[in-house]
Order: structure tokens, then sequence, then C-alpha cells
């Protein structure tokens, strides 16, 4: 009796009834619906604005649940899955005929995660079916990682949101998947390049205009404020900035602009902790209304690098 009335029931429920809810998941939020249910992921695709091209990523409640929606497992995927799932990492897999075509633009591939947030684990436990969650943000926005950037977003077009929290790593999975027998990050993440590296050998990085295998998401603009967005050295920022600009940095302020204008990603150094501050920063920022946003490079390794692209997105120019 009792178990009807908690938040995750509603949701098991409301996702059950082939509605739309945000779910919390230790990346970001995501828009979920059940994968089977026609009318759900046409749903999550108007709510987002998402161009139909652009596939969803499917969302299990560990590896033997992705078991019948593949084809096969190539055995570098399957050893980075055991290693390294539950967590933020997407595979790409040749799925089977069980997943519908509407979720993958048409492509023989399916995006297949592992969510490790507990109450994304426990709600896909409660469910019999696998849930479609892109990232809960209009197309080309930035993530949301608090339940309120999801409310700003989609306020009450939106039934329900299961509030978990501020997400505790903050930046979207890192994407691997194969081509020519090649493993390829798809997408970075705070799962690095070397930490697959370590476990797999080498691993290249997929370039959108080489390939013959599109992945849409990967626009270059993307994950981007309203704010214009600026990425360049530190050593830049003192020339470039202007008052009514903010300026953010990895670790320290820099001593010849106001204190005020700037915003620290992290005190303590720790990439982990900038890519877990990251978007809430640029959330909070765009709301200020600043003149641009002027970003600092960080560190090319680990988290830094998953930084450095986001920010590369957001402040891409066509
Ligand atoms: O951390 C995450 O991955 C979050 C949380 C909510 O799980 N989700 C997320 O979803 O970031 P989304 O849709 O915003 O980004 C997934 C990316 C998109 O760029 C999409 O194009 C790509 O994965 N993708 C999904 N299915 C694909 C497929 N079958 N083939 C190639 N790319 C795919
Ligand atoms: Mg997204």
């Amino acid at each position: 009796m009792e178990k009807h009335h908690t938040p995750i029931a509603t949701a098991a429920a409301l996702l059950s009834d082939g509605e739309v809810i945000a779910i919390p998941t230790e990346t970001v939020y995501g828009l979920a619906g059940n994968m089977y249910n026609e009318n759900a992921v046409a749903k999550i695709y108007e709510l987002k604005k998402r161009p139909k091209q652009n596939p969803l990523i499917v969302h299990v409640a560990n590896i033997q649940a992705a078991t019948p929606l593949i084809k096969d497992f190539p055995p570098k995927l399957l050893l980075l899955a055991e290693k390294l799932l539950p967590g933020p990492l997407t595979l790409l897999l040749n799925k089977s005929d069980l997943v519908p075509n509407s979720i993958t633009a048409g492509s023989n591939r399916v995006a297949i995660r592992v969510p490790a947030h507990p109450l994304a684990v426990e709600l896909l436990k409660m469910i019999d079916f696998p849930l479609v969650a892109p990232s809960a943000n209009p197309y080309t926005r930035i993530s949301p990682t608090k339940v309120k950037h999801v409310q700003a977003y989609f306020g009450s077009a939106l039934k329900f949101i299961l509030d978990g929290g501020d997400c505790t790593i903050g930046l979207e999975s890192t994407i691997v998947g194969m081509e020519d027998n090649q493993p390829l990050i798809y997408r970075q993440g705070v799962i690095s390049k070397q930490e697959i590296e370590n476990i797999i050998g080498p691993v290249g990085n997929y370039n959108a205009i080489s390939s013959t295998m599109p992945t849409p998401g990967l626009a270059p603009r993307h994950y981007a404020p309203q704010t214009e967005t600026i990425l360049t050295e530190r050593e830049k920022i003192e020339a470039i900035f202007e008052s009514g600009m903010a300026v953010l940095v990895f670790q320290e302020g820099i001593s010849s602009i106001p204190i005020e204008a700037q915003y620290v990603l992290s005190e303590n150094g720790s990439l982990a902790e900038a890519a877990k501050n990251l978007y809430r920063i640029l959330h909070d920022l765009d709301h200020k209304r600043f003149k641009s946003i002027l970003c600092e490079m960080l560190p090319d390794i680990g988290a830094g690098s998953a930084i450095n692209d986001r920010l590369r997105r957001a402040s891409y120019k066509n």
C-alpha cells in the first residue's frame, strides 16, 4: 500500500502508462519514456524539439537486460561493459529487431547505457521495458544537472520529475562504438580515453567529417548557453575582457579582473569537481545576462578534455 505512494512507484506507473517524465542519472537528467511506446517516443522528440534524424539513447538496468536488444557484443566493448558499467559510459551496438527504428533514426546501431544513479537503477528494475532517455533539455541547450533546470526548461509540459538530487558527475556519458573493427570515442565524458585504452588498448576519435556513419547529436554547436561563449587560453583572457563579461576559470581567478566577474570551477583544481560544476555555473551565468562568458581552456587530460569539448561546442559559431 505504502509503496504505491513513493515517487519512484509514481514514476514507474506513469512510464507504464506511456507518459514521459524526467529521471535522474549520475551524469545529467534524462527525458524518459517506454522505448516500445510510439507516443512516448514522439513526445520526447516534440518536447526536446529534437530533429528526427537524431537517435535516442536506451537505458537498461544491467548488461544482461541489453542482450535481447543487440545482435552481438564485440569483445572489446563487452570488456568495457564488464569493467565500467553501471556508470557514465554508453556503447553503440548493432541492434536487434526488437529495437524500434523510430528510436535509432534508421541506423542499425543502438546506444545502450546502464546508469549508476540508485534511483534510476531501482526504477529500471521496477519496469519491464527499456527507457529511452536523452538529456532533459531542448535541442542544443545545456543539459540539466538539477531538478530546477528541468523545471525551467519544460514547466507544466512535463507531468513528473523524479527528484534524485544534483547529478554527481554533471557531464553526459562517454560514447564508444566500433567502426571497421576499431573502437572509437564518439563523445568524450569523465571516463577518459586513457582509462578506456588502459582496458582495451588503442582507441580512435570519431571524426564526423571522415566517417560514413553519422552521429547527428554531435553537431558542432551544442550544449550551448544563450549567452555568447568564448573559449580561449588563460593568457588571452585579460586582453579580451570588458566590463559586463563573465569569466569562467578552472582553479584560480585572474588578478587583474574584478573578482565579482569571475567564476571558479574547482578551487581544489579537481577536474571531476569542475565537471560536476560546469553546467550548474553555465545555467546560472545564463540567467545573469552577461554580455558574454569568457572561458579558460582546461588542462587537456581526463575530464578536462571532455569539458573543453563541451565549451568548444558551446562557443562554436557558424
Ligand atoms: O549521460 C548521458 O548519456 C545522458 C543521460 C540522461 O543518460 N543522455 C544523453 O542523451 O546525453 P543525449 O540524447 O542528449 O545524447 C546521446 C547522444 C546523442 O548525440 C545521439 O545522437 C547519440 O548519443 N546517439 C544515440 N543513439 C545513437 C545511435 N544509435 N547511433 C549513434 N549515435 C547515437
Ligand atoms: Mg543531449
